[in-house]
Formats: C-alpha cells, sequence, structure tokens
C-alpha cells in the first residue's frame, strides 16, 4: 500500500480493507475539491494549536510551511493531485504534509477530528461558491437589462392561461425575470449567512479536548460566527440544503424564462430571434434552428431539484451526531453548483444573443381584444359599476368577434349600443398607448413606471 492510501485509524485493525468497501468508502475522487479549502482550514487549525501552545512555534511553522507548500503545488497544476490514492481529501492532505516534514505532520490532527473538518473545509468551500453564483446571478441580471434597454419602448402581450391578456412593455417583462434573480441573490446571500458558522472545534461530537481559542481559529478563516453545540456543529447539513433549495429556485426561474423564450422563438409566436451562436440545427431537417440551449436551461432544473431531495432524504431520520451517510452531501451541492454555475453563465449568453421582433410583438399586442378591460375601465370612468361594464364589454367583444373585427375597428354606432357613456372620445382609450399608460400604478406597465423600475434595476446592480 502506498503512504497515500495509508489510512488514519489503522492501528486498531489488523487487516487491510476489502477492495470493494475501499472503492465504496473513499471519497477522494470527489471531495479532492476540497482541498484548497480544507488545507487553509488546517493552517488556521495548526496556528490555534500553537497559540494554544498545544505544538511548540518551530513545529506549528513546520506545518504551516508545508501545508503552503502543498497549496502552492495544487494551485500550479490543478491536476496534480487528481490520481493520487486516498481514502479521502483530509487523509490525503495530512499524508502528503508529513510527506513533506517528516513526523511533525502526525501533529496536525492534534486536537480535531474528521468530523468537525470535514465540515469546515465544505463550508468554506460553500461560501466562496456562494459569491461565486451571486456573480453569475448578476451577470444574468445584467443581460436582462440591456435586453430591456435595447427594446425600450417595444411591446407584448402579456398571457394568462397562455391566453394573449394585456399587452404589456417588453422592458416588463425583462424586470419580472429581473425580480425573481433578486430573490435569488438574497436567498443565497442568506444561505451564505447560516454558512459562515465554523463546527471546527467541535471535534468528534463531544467538542475538542484543547484549548484552543476557537474564535481566533474563526476570524482567520473568516467565519461570522461558531457553532454553539459540538453534536449539532459535526452533524449539521442545514447550509447544504439551503444552498441546494436556493438553487432549485433560482432554477425555477430560469426554467421559466427558459419556456417564455422558447415559445416566444417559436414560428406561431415570432416575437424574439435567437441569433446563430446560440442556436442548433437538425441532422435531418436541413431549415431547422432549435432553441437547444433554452431547452437545456430547462431541462437541467431536474437534478437540481433531485440534489436537493437527495440531500434532504439523507439527512432524514439520521441519529446525532455525525454518520457516514453525511459523506454523500458533497457530489449533491457540488454537481448543483456545477449545474446553476453553467447555466447562469448560458442564461446571459443567450440573452445577449436574443433580439426583439418588435412589430410582430406589436401586432400581437394590438390584436385579440386585449384592450377588453380598457373598454370596461373607460365605462367605469363614466360612473358605471365594475361588474355591469365587464358584462357590457363581453357583449361588445361576442359582437366584434362576429363582425371579424377588433373593437377599435367597430364604428362608434357599433359600440355605443352596449352602452349611451360610449363616446368619440373612446378610440383614443383603447389604443395600445393609453392602455399601457393607465397601468400606472407602483408595479404596472406604464412607460413612466418601467423606466423609474429599469433606472432602479440598473442602480442596484451598479451599487
Ligand atoms: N469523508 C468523510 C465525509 O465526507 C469525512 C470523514 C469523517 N469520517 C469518519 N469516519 N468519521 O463525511
Amino acid at each position: 500500500m502506498s503512504d497515500d492510501k495509508k489510512q488514519l485509524w489503522g492501528g486498531r485493525f489488523t487487516a487491510p480493507p476489502d477492495e470493494t468497501f475501499a472503492e465504496f468508502n473513499d471519497s477522494f475522487r470527489f471531495d479532492q475539491r476540497l482541498f484548497a479549502a480544507d488545507v487553509t482550514a488546517s493552517i488556521a487549525h495548526a496556528n490555534g494549536l500553537q497559540r494554544a501552545g498545544i505544538i511548540s512555534s518551530e513545529e506549528g511553522n513546520s506545518i504551516v510551511d508545508g501545508l503552503k507548500a502543498l497549496l502552492n503545488e495544487a494551485s500550479e497544476n490543478a491536476d496534480h493531485f487528481a490520481t493520487a490514492k486516498a481514502e479521502d481529501v483530509h487523509s490525503f492532505i495530512e499524508a502528503k504534509l508529513i510527506e513533506k516534514i517528516g513526523d511533525t505532520g502526525r501533529k496536525v490532527h492534534t486536537g480535531r477530528s474528521r468530523n468537525d473538518q470535514v465540515a469546515t473545509a465544505f463550508r468554506l468551500w460553500c461560501r466562496d461558491e456562494i459569491d461565486a453564483v451571486i456573480e453569475l446571478i448578476r451577470r444574468v441580471e445584467r443581460s436582462l437589462l440591456d435586453l430591456a434597454t435595447r427594446h425600450q419602448d417595444a411591446v407584448i402581450p402579456a398571457y394568462t392561461h397562455l391566453q394573449r391578456a394585456q399587452p404589456v412593455l417588453f422592458a416588463h417583462w425583462c424586470l419580472a425575470y429581473f425580480e425573481m434573480l433578486e430573490r435569488d441573490v438574497e436567498r443565497f446571500g442568506q444561505a451564505r449567512e447560516r454558512t459562515n458558522v465554523m463546527p471546527l472545534g467541535s471535534g468528534a461530537v463531544a467538542g475538542t479536548g484543547f484549548p484552543i481559542d476557537r474564535e481566533a481559529v474563526a476570524q482567520e478563516l473568516g467565519f461570522d460566527g461558531l457553532s454553539k453545540n459540538s453534536l449539532d456543529g459535526v452533524s449539521d447539513r442545514d447550509f447544504a440544503v439551503d444552498i441546494c433549495s436556493a438553487a432549485s429556485l433560482l432554477m425555477v426561474h430560469l426554467s421559466r424564462l427558459a419556456e417564455d423564450m422558447i415559445l416566444y422563438a417559436s414560428t406561431e409566436f415570432g416575437f424574439i430571434t435567437l441569433s446563430d451562436a446560440v442556436s442548433s440545427g437538425s441532422s435531418l431537417m436541413p431549415q431547422k434552428k432549435n432553441p437547444d440551449a433554452l431547452e437545456l436551461l430547462r431541462g437541467k432544473t431536474g437534478r437540481v431539484f433531485g440534489n436537493a431531495l437527495a440531500l434532504l432524504t439523507m439527512i432524514k431520520g439520521l441519529p446525532l451526531a455525525y454518520n457516514k451517510d453525511m459523506q454523500e452531501d458533497k457530489e449533491a451541492v457540488f454537481d448543483t453548483i456545477d449545474t446553476i454555475g453553467i447555466s447562469l453563465r448560458a442564461a446571459a449568453v443567450i440573452l445577449n444573443n436574443t433580439s426583439l421582433n418588435a412589430e410582430a410583438a406589436r401586432n400581437a399586442a394590438a390584436t385579440g381584444y386585449l384592450n377588453a378591460t380598457d373598454l370596461a375601465d373607460y365605462l367605469v370612468a363614466k360612473g358605471m359599476p365594475f361588474r355591469i361594464a365587464h358584462e357590457t364589454v363581453g357583449k361588445a367583444v361576442l359582437f366584434a368577434i362576429e363582425k371579424g373585427c377588433e373593437l377599435n375597428e367597430l364604428e362608434l354606432g357599433g359600440l355605443s349600443q352596449f352602452s349611451e357613456l360610449i363616446e368619440e372620445d373612446v378610440y383614443e382609450r383603447l389604443s395600445l398607448a393609453s392602455s399601457l399608460a393607465a397601468r400606472s400604478a407602483v408595479g404596472g406597465t406604464s412607460p413612466e413606471r418601467v423606466r423609474e423600475a429599469l433606472a432602479a434595476a440598473r442602480s442596484k446592480l451598479e451599487k
């Protein structure tokens, strides 16, 4: 057995692990992603041991220098350790340290367990990834605002039940997704707060047996606080669930965006065009230009939900405190972070390669009786109770359908047979421009409100 692979717990055993068991048990092939985080935490731990006088300053310096050298080797060549053999990243690092500095390396694990060690390294890794995810969400937000700005005055139909409902500014549609992503930023921020708590010092389960100043170690690692109970410290994976559930909602939003855009890019809608750079063709049908990128955005949502559910199921029913089941936390979070990372990068690129076919969208917004509510509101403004106005306009719509025209294409005589309150000024009220302008309450689609919302969104991003 190579030295890399020597177990941390060999003393009590007289026989080596079965090969299949080892393959089943080992996590190094995936948890090596925690390498830098675990070395960083080990450096802070060694400093803590030294400050407490548990190891001498020579020993402390030797351990810290050895660990830093390992970090350098890994940063110079990302694949440096990729094929090494080890049970997990923690035993790997300890073995490498001993190889590098000799017996002093055997002191690094004083006063800690892999149980508090893995929780600490995992939280450090997650914290940095959350920051990266928030940056990527911002990138998509910026792309949405740019798309809205490229088509400032454009109008599209808004849908309910996927039936044309009322006209809205295209920018208003863009800003709806901006709002969703803002909540995602907030949710990841909250997940970060719960992630950025240091379990190191919890030991295996009962707390460390050495007088290490946990506050100082936490400060060195940039943690905002300490876990307050050792049983909870080593077994809390709520932060991983927080991350995976924030990721699930993020993917819900990207998936809904994708679905809207897939529909809008279809010949039937024809509202948007995706550039060639983000479209694919068919191997058989020469005419096809497919929105594969958007479909993948929608399709990758399922695995992110799956990861969240896998984590919840893994934790449910676990007796306190650490159980090996918990080793399953990493792949769920790694896959989630990888999936949302590429999805966000793709979403930004897709939006940057999207253009609105303003005329087609406007025509769709101007036909199909999307101004029926405006006619009802017009009657209400002239004193008619809304319920009666609704009924009246319903009849007018039926009449227009029979005539094969829009409400605003009916002659005044045709319209006023439904109510004598309808006068010449009705045509102005039925125009697309008045329909938009009328929705001027906060959150509405009037050009003025949307201009403000766009500016507010911009300044939020610039902060
Ligand atoms: N590789 C383990 C994990 O990811 C950490 C080691 C703790 N193992 C143990 N037998 N106490 O959870």
